[in-house]
């Protein structure tokens, strides 16, 4: 009998023992939460265990499925007054499409060639100011410049390997200055800054979260692994930017877009420097010929410089009804893959060969 009291004191141990090895587990799990989600980066946000390279990992766990509505209807934004850039043009496609086309599109923005982060902020912009749900964007850089351009392939003079290096840009004590043949010359002897330096910088300058906006550090070589897209929760493409100059790295990186599939019909994909190469047999240009043919993918040009027609000064009569005479880049979408082969672009405009014969090839 006076064992009773002995044994209830001993039972209201235990339960006070488990109660607190739950609490402790739980603050634990916290830790490593809040280690995940806050917005700068930490060495547990870039380790990879899926590739020689580094990412930040996103919020997974904020991320919502469904789109939310627009905000606002499209409207119709003089171009390139008010400094706005061709990306402009994209999310203007978007945005007249999204009733029948891209509302119900689950996808994310990739971008190769992110270098300070400018053209990120470029797009994000664009999407606020046309009322569209803010995107998931995905930035593949090695953060260290450009790679060498393959043998047997011509490249702007400018594009040495090294060129476009920002692990350099910004630091003092070094500068960069353009030069005719459309490359950077940079002088001093700055130490380079890590990438986890590089993404706290881009953090703050551009008020980027890991919640919508993650990066792959790496030489794509490297970096883009079949693994990465089901590791990091990669959706397929809404759009995708290519901004990183040479054809050898637009290859990998639409290649391995094409393979993991995420580049569906409906992806956007648009050229920061389709007529600065010798066209068709050198940098973006031959890069997209290349993988719809290997791909079988039917595209269409429908923004920038598709055509001459396009290129008119003065409002265009279809949905982009702007002026964009001066923004030569390229958009297509993507019609279907797998069955017919067209690369969108029959002819090259005019003034797309004029840029290309302007710069220096070697
Ligand atoms: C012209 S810069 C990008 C500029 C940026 N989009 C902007 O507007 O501020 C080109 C970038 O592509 C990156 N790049 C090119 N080829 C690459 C490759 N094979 N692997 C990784 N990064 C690459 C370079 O490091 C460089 O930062």
């Amino acid at each position: 009998m006076r064992n009773g009291p002995r044994l209830r004191r001993r039972l209201w141990w235990v339960v006070f023992g488990v109660f607190s090895i739950l609490l402790l587990v739980d603050f634990s799990a916290q830790q490593i939460q809040q280690t995940v989600v806050r917005g700068s980066v930490s060495a547990t946000d870039l380790k990879s265990d899926v590739c020689s390279c580094r990412f930040t990992q996103p919020r997974l766990q904020e991320q919502s499925n469904s789109r939310t509505a627009r905000t606002r209807d499209h409207a119709i934004f003089d171009l390139p007054s008010r400094d706005r850039g061709w990306r402009w043009l994209v999310v203007s496609f978007i945005s007249a499409e999204w009733q029948s086309r891209y509302g119900s599109f689950q996808g994310d923005v990739y971008e190769f060639g992110v270098a300070s982060g400018n053209s990120i902020t470029a797009i994000r912009e664009a999407f606020a100011e046309y009322g569209l749900p803010r995107p998931r964007i995905w930035g593949f850089d090695s953060f260290q410049g450009l790679p060498p351009e393959l043998p047997g392939i011509s490249r702007p003079l400018g594009w040495a390997s090294g060129t476009y290096d920002s692990s350099r840009q910004g630091t003092s004590g070094y500068s960069c200055d353009r030069t005719p043949s459309g490359g950077v010359k940079c002088k001093g002897s700055a130490r380079p800054l890590t990438f986890e330096e590089q993404i706290r910088n881009m953090d703050y300058t551009h008020k980027f979260t890991r919640k919508d906006t993650n990066f792959i550090q790496g030489f794509y070589n490297m970096s883009l692994t079949a693994e990465l897209p089901v590791h990091l929760g990669m959706r397929p493409a809404l759009y995708v930017d290519i901004d990183c100059d040479l054809y050898v790295s637009t290859y990998q990186a639409l290649d391995w877009l094409f393979s993991s599939k995420l580049i569906v019909p409906g992806t956007l994909i648009g050229y920061d420097d389709w007529c600065l190469t010798t066209l068709g047999t050198a940098g973006e240009s031959r890069a997209h010929i290349e993988i719809a043919r290997k791909y079988k993918v039917k595209f269409r040009c429908v923004v920038g410089g598709c055509s001459n027609k396009m290129l008119l000064p003065g409002p265009k009569h279809n949905f982009h009804t702007m002026v964009s005479s001066k923004l030569l880049n390229p958009v297509f979408v993507v019609e279907t893959i797998g069955h017919n082969v067209d690369e969108g672009m029959l002819t090259y405009p005019t003034k797309c060969e004029q840029q290309s014969n302007h710069w220096q090839q070697v």
